[in-house]
């Protein structure tokens, strides 16, 4: 038995790339998928799919698009009866140094990767709010799931992106979010930024084709293991994190976490009493603080 059998899975931009071997594996590990892309990929993926035993149906819409994405999640709900995982992946990259960059390519971008995440995350929120409280008293909500899909632009930063890069910095902030909100509806929410040989990288020297028989490090399908098992019930105690996930590696991120701290000591700070101490704010130690509502942390 597969470790999705019976769950109902959304992959956005599963007409290619990364996409594609995600809502590959999630049926073959057993779960029904809605195969999403704006592109007309989408059917023959889907195709190929039930052709290999497995079940899927196609969604063809536009993932920055509010009200079509309410259309995908229902169309799922429709076909199958429910939605128990969403993987967040479609996108595309506009690049341009800060100076040369467009309004269009700073917005279609930022509107494909952030906007198109909270699409789906709100849709299928509110799906699996109103699940919840449905229930009798003492019934456990089902497990669900959120897998988003970040970079490694966002996470260090890459120049010629300042509209890629930040929109997927933001999908790390989102992640977060998510994860606090949902968790009482039975839902965790994590993020993978992959690395792989896709047509969206495909003339970066670095992802020319593999040459011989040996291990490819840049097979897109080599990251898809990593998010079937974020969805499966195995990993319903992983929530908010993040991983880098390319070739046989996986590695999960550290939590934003305060490095260092001065106080002046109930004043104002000025300006040359922060230069002053500054070695000492830079020192990494000092007292902990507590974020808004939450308990001290370093
Ligand atoms: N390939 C990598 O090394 C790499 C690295 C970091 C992050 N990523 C991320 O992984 C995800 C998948 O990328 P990929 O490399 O497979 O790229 P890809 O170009 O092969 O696939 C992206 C898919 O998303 C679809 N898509 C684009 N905009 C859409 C929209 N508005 N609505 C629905 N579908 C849409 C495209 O049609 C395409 O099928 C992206 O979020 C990308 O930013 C990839």
């Amino acid at each position: 038995m597969g470790a999705l059998e019976g769950k109902v899975a959304i992959v956005t931009g599963a007409g290619q790339g990364v996409g594609r071997c995600h809502a590959e594996l999630l049926a073959t590990e057993g779960a029904s998928v809605v195969v999403n892309d704006f592109a007309d990929t989408a059917a023959g993926v889907a195709q190929a799919i039930t052709a290999a035993g497995g079940t899927a149906i196609a969604h063809r819409s536009d993932i920055a698009d509010w009200a079509a994405t309410g259309g995908l999640v229902n169309a799922a709900i429709d076909a199958f009866g429910d939605v128990d995982i969403v993987v967040n992946n479609a996108g595309f990259v506009r690049d341009a140094m800060s100076f040369s960059m467009t309004e269009e390519q700073f917005d279609t971008v930022v509107g494909v990767h952030l906007k198109g995440h909270v699409t789906t995350a709100h849709w299928a929120a509110q799906h699996w709010r109103a699940a919840a409280k449905a229930l009798s008293d003492g019934e456990l909500p089902k497990q669900r799931r959120i897998i988003n899909t970040s970079s490694e632009s966002g996470l260090f930063g890459g120049p010629a992106q300042m509209n890629y890069g930040s929109a997927k910095a933001g999908i790390v902030g989102l992640t977060r979010i998510l994860a606090k909100e949902l968790g009482k509806y039975g839902v965790t929410v994590n993020c993978i930024a992959p690395r792989a040989r896709t047509k969206m990288n495909e003339n970066i020297a670095m992802f020319a084709p593999h040459e011989g028989d040996g291990f490819d490090p840049y097979d897109p399908a080599h990251v898809s293991p990593m998010v079937a098992w974020l969805a499966s019930d195995a990993a319903h105690d992983v929530n908010g994190k993040t991983f880098i996930v390319t070739g046989d590696e996986i590695h999960v991120m550290s939590e934003p976490q305060v490095a260092g701290t001065i106080m002046a000591g109930d004043e104002r700070w000025t300006v040359e009493a922060i230069s002053a101490r500054r070695e000492e704010l830079f020192a990494q130690d000092g007292p902990a603080i507590s974020p808004w509502g939450g308990p001290a942390m370093r």
